[in-house]
């Protein structure tokens, strides 16, 4: 089967080609200079760089694979959650490929999709359904934090999710205000490395709770109000090397207790980590100690299927597919709110 897959939710123009469960190519434009300079994804900006870079990416992504339009048998497409105009130009032009092929399309939950992906290992990714174990899953992105557990390949049950802010999101708020540039998570991740995670303490939000569910903007709120009393820190750079350990250590702290306490009360011997945020040096080591230590498997998605990426799209799209998932109807519409269904 060759499918062709199209994701376009946020700041990410994306095609793979998918032939039997396997990317043979994966293609991305990533617009995270332009959005830099303004310390966020501008939703019209991303918008119009979709619509510039879709079809070179497209044509790219198939010259590739070496497969004509015409060969494909499937469209998928990310249908939500995202960005309203950024899904449109993603969706509106599957819908139209695949009016014009006579082929369908499936409508990808981009969510779902970071879900599974820890079940595409390898360069290049391929679906590696045969040794899925029921687990515990933490999705952590820039506008997600979820823990989820799943039972088997697409039969998932959402067990809690931030109350405010995600993961990433607290990431780049941190960064801010240490005056690091955007995306911050990935900087912060850097200096910590350099610096002591027990320089300051910063809260750890609902960490006791009996719940699954996370809080991150109390953890922004703390390190402001510490900045504002101590604005001389920030400026040192030992002190801001600990700042940022500080404040990742906080965040980790968090998630991975929080995982570990609903792995062990839902008797789950798996644990799997996807979303942007995974790609966090700390918590990927941490994650692994307590996987070590309790015997575990830990899967842990490829760096780079936790950005935003088709290749993820087109393997989960197959698999729906396969199973007898319904396509849409061209005339469905984009769903920015999609919930991880
Ligand atoms: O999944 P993603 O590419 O986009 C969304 O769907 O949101 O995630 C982007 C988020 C950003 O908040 C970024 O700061 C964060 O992932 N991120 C990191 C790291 N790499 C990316 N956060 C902490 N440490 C990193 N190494
Ligand atoms: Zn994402």
């Amino acid at each position: 089967m060759r499918l062709l897959a199209i994701e376009t939710s946020c700041d990410e123009t994306s095609a793979a080609v998918i032939v039997d469960g396997g990317a043979v190519s994966t293609v991305v434009s990533s617009q995270i200079k332009i959005h830099a300079e303004y310390g966020g994804v501008v939703p019209e900006l991303a918008t119009r760089e979709h619509l510039r870079n879709f079809p070179p990416v497209v044509r790219e992504a198939l010259q590739q694979a070496e497969i004509e339009a015409d060969d494909l048998d499937v469209l998928a497409a990310t249908r939500g959650p995202g960005l309203p105009p950024a899904l449109m130009v993603g969706w509106k032009a599957a819908q139209s490929m695949a009016f014009a092929l006579d082929v369908p399309l499936m409508g990808v939950n981009h969510v779902q999709a970071h879900l599974y992906s820890p079940w595409f290992p390898g360069k290049p990714p391929v679906a590696d359904w045969e040794s899925f174990e029921p687990n515990l899953s933490l999705i952590v992105s820039g506008g997600h934090t979820l823990l989820v557990k799943v039972d088997a390949p697409l039969e998932h049950k959402i067990l809690g999710s931030t109350q405010d802010d995600a993961a990433g999101e607290c990431f780049d708020k941190v960064a801010k205000l240490l005056g690091l540039g955007y995306p911050g998570g990935p900087e912060v991740d850097r200096l910590a490395r350099e610096g002591d995670p027990a320089a300051f303490n910063f809260a750890r939000p609902m960490l006791n709770q009996p719940n699954d569910d996370f809080s991150f903007s109390g953890l922004k709120t703390s390190v402001r109000y510490f900045l504002e009393k101590h604005p001389e820190l920030a400026a040192d750079n030992a002190r801001l090397h600990d700042l940022c350990a500080s404040a990742q250590a906080a965040i980790v702290e968090v998630l991975v207790k929080k995982t570990l306490r609903a792995a062990r009360r839902e008797r789950v011997r798996c644990l799997t980590l996807s979303g942007g945020v995974a790609c966090n040096s700390e918590l990927r080591k941490q994650l692994q100690s307590v996987c070590e230590k309790n015997d575990f498997t830990l899967r842990l998605a490829s760096p780079e299927l936790c950005t935003d990426n088709a290749a993820m799209i087109g393997l989960l799209g197959e698999k729906m597919f396969k199973e007898g998932g319904e396509p849409v109807l061209l005339e469905a519409d984009i769903k920015p709110g999609m919930a991880l269904g």
